[in-house]
């Protein structure tokens, strides 16, 4: 029997899903289930180069899985797991980090955000004085937290994730494209330097949803973290709350209903609409002929409300169902630990290690 190409993919177990998540990335991974042998993780590893609560993360790990099995993740089709379950993330990304060049790391857009978002200059992190401390806020309490070296090492781990399972395509939206850059010279590094052990990953970007944008402020990404709560559509918003969020969106100077750099307000409620529909932006631009901007907002949002409707729903009936959840990752949990070891095996004889007495 001809063996399916292997996919892999990922989410961070932050906060809910946002409709970027579902219009960027889980939509297509359920749509390509049939076709692949898919390992789906929820990457709680990642979640931590942040400050997190831990009875959140725990719950919110739960809760991203109830969210994967909503949006149409298959436990039964496909190998879903908790990146901390299988043995064998860090190791690689260990492995990894010994082929990797610090000003690699530096150079990445999103560890510049992100710093520049805990208030540090990213351009001189060396600058940084010891002890020195940005105050979080989450859940009403106050943490410290200086940038850690985990932030950095971020796309090692994320590579790691990617080649532990020597996959072949790794659905992904816009904004994973340069971890994907460099998962691929890694990859490519490591065969240079121990002989032919990956395959070279390749990101499938779909054209449509790929880059949804704050409805806040249309120059930045949709994301789940954002603290402004009028920026981002969670998936398991209820309507209400998705009309007033589509409804308070930023939107341009003018009243066309037109794509243009100019407008990136109206060009994001655009793209959502097409990702939604599957009508192209010019269509919808026809349709929206000498009709305002109230009428079109009120569009995106009924579609917006119609696409999650059943995804809500799933979501609400599975949540509260740890012992299903729980369930749900077995299977999955146990093949790709299997793949994982026999992967990170073969790694470790390349690079000289000793085998492990049996
Ligand atoms: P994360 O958790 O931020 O996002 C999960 C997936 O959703 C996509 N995405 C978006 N797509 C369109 N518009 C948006 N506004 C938007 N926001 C997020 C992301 O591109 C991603 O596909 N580093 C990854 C997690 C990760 C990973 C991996 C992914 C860790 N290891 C290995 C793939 C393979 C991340 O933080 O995704």
């Amino acid at each position: 029997m001809e063996e399916k190409p292997v996919i892999l993919t990922c989410a961070q177990p932050t906060g809910g899903l946002t409709l970027g998540n579902y219009l960027g990335a889980l939509r297509n991974w359920s749509r390509m289930q049939y076709d692949h042998e898919c390992y789906f993780g929820i990457v709680d590893m990642h979640s931590i180069t942040m400050p997190c609560v831990p009875s959140e993360l725990r719950s919110n790990t739960l809760s991203c899985l109830a969210q994967y099995i909503a949006c149409g993740l298959d436990p039964e089709k496909s190998h879903i797991f908790v990146q901390s379950h299988v043995i064998g993330h860090a190791e690689l990304a260990w492995v990894l980090s010994c082929l990797t060049p610090l000003g690699e790391l530096q150079r990445m857009t999103q560890f510049k955000d992100k710093v520049s978002k805990l208030g540090f200059k990213a351009s001189e992190p060396e600058d940084e004085k010891e002890g020195e401390a940005v105050k979080f806020k989450h859940s009403g309490a106050r943490a410290q937290a200086s940038i850690n070296s985990g932030l950095l090492s971020y796309p090692v781990l994320m590579a790691a994730d990617i080649l532990l399972y020597n996959a072949d395509l790794v659905p992904v939206g816009e904004d994973q494209r340069q971890h994907m850059e460099l998962c691929r010279d890694l990859a490519q590094r490591f065969n240079q330097v121990y002989s032919e052990t990956f395959k070279i990953p390749s990101a499938y970007v779909s054209k449509a949803g790929a880059r949804v944008m704050s409805l806040a402020d249309p120059t930045r990404k949709m994301s789940k973290s954002d603290e402004n709560q009028n920026a981002t559509i969670f998936i398991h918003d209820d309507p209400d709350l998705v009309r007033k969020k589509i409804g308070s969106a930023v939107t341009d100077s003018g009243n066309e209903i037109k794509a243009g750099q100019e407008k990136p307000g109206v060009t994001n409620l655009l793209s959502i609409l097409s990702a939604l529909t599957g009508k192209e932006t010019s269509e919808i631009e026809e349709d929206f002929t000498g009709k305002g901007y109230g009428e079109f907002k009120k569009e995106v949002a009924e579609a917006t409300i119609e696409t999650l409707r059943p995804v809500r729903e799933k979501y609400l009936s599975l949540s509260e169902d740890k012992t299903y959840l729980l369930s749900a990752l077995q299977n999955g949990t146990a093949v790709a630990q299997k793949r994982a070891y026999r992967i990170l095996s073969k790694v470790y004889r390349k690079i000289g290690f000793v085998e492990r007495p049996r």
